[in-house]
């Protein structure tokens, strides 16, 4: 694992912003799996801020997205779907219909899965980019999540709930369970791109980087990856 350790948040989020910018200038149609969460939001307006300075082109680049609530529809504002749009897509020119995630208001949850499933197999990425729980979760594969695991439906552990609720009106309004890609398919990527800023993850840092390869931590399993590069504040990599 190659491990970058910046100052602050920003330069994180500009490093970060270089190797997104890099794998698109190279790949014009890439495949980016993406994330959401607070800690891509600096790398994301950075890619806003390029694609407005230097014009980066986005028209055929294709992007697969983690994760989704279940039970939030694409326009329900808390919803990863509009996340992205709001965050990132709607300033870049990337064509939505090249913009994939679970659909949080599917009716047959297992068809959906299955769905999400074929689709990520007809679109290898060549990057994916992911954020770490302070549990050491990835995408919403919580501690004991199989290793084998493709795209099922989790409950989320109450760590995780209490960490999102930041983001709601209120705790009870965040949903218990989504949809996630699993860890497997998480390995498949040609690459992967870990971001960490802040106190609260150096534990789950440190578990990443030099702890047991384990289900109990699911990021420990990016020790296996050929090509997976963390970067990390100096606040996330206290531990290190
Ligand atoms: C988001 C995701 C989550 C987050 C993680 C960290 O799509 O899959 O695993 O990356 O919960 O969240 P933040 O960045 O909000 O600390």
């Amino acid at each position: 694992m190659r491990i970058i350790i910046t100052k602050d948040y920003d330069e994180l989020s500009k490093k970060a912003a270089e190797i997104i910018i890099g794998v698109v200038k190279n790949k014009p149609n890439a495949v980016l799996g993406l994330a959401t969460g607070t800690t891509p939001l600096g790398l994301y307006g950075e890619l806003k801020v390029d694609r407005d300075k230097n014009g980066t082109d986005y028209s055929k680049v294709r992007a697969v997205n983690l994760d989704e609530y279940a039970g939030l529809g694409a326009d329900n504002k808390n919803s990863y779907a509009y996340f992205m749009r709001e965050n990132l897509f709607n300033g870049l020119n990337i064509d939505l219909k090249n913009t994939y995630i679970e659909n949080g208001a599917a009716a047959d949850g297992a068809a959906e899965c299955k769905r999400y499933d074929a689709l990520l197999e007809s679109l290898p990425r060549d990057i994916q980019l992911l954020g770490i729980g302070s549990n050491g979760h990835i995408a919403f594969n919580e501690p004991g999540t199989p290793f084998g695991a493709t795209t099922h439906t989790v409950e989320l552990a109450a760590s995780t709930v209490k960490d999102n609720s930041r983001l709601f009106d209120s705790i009870d309004d965040v949903p218990r369970k989504a949809y996630t890609m699993g860890l497997k398919s998480i390995m498949r990527s040609r690459s992967i791109l870990v971001l960490a800023t802040g106190a609260n993850k150096a534990e789950a840092v440190k578990n990443l980087v030099n702890g047991e390869i384990t289900e109990n931590v699911p990021a420990s399993v990016l020790q296996l990856h050929p090509d997976c590069t963390l970067i990390c504040d100096s606040a996330a990599a206290a531990l290190l």
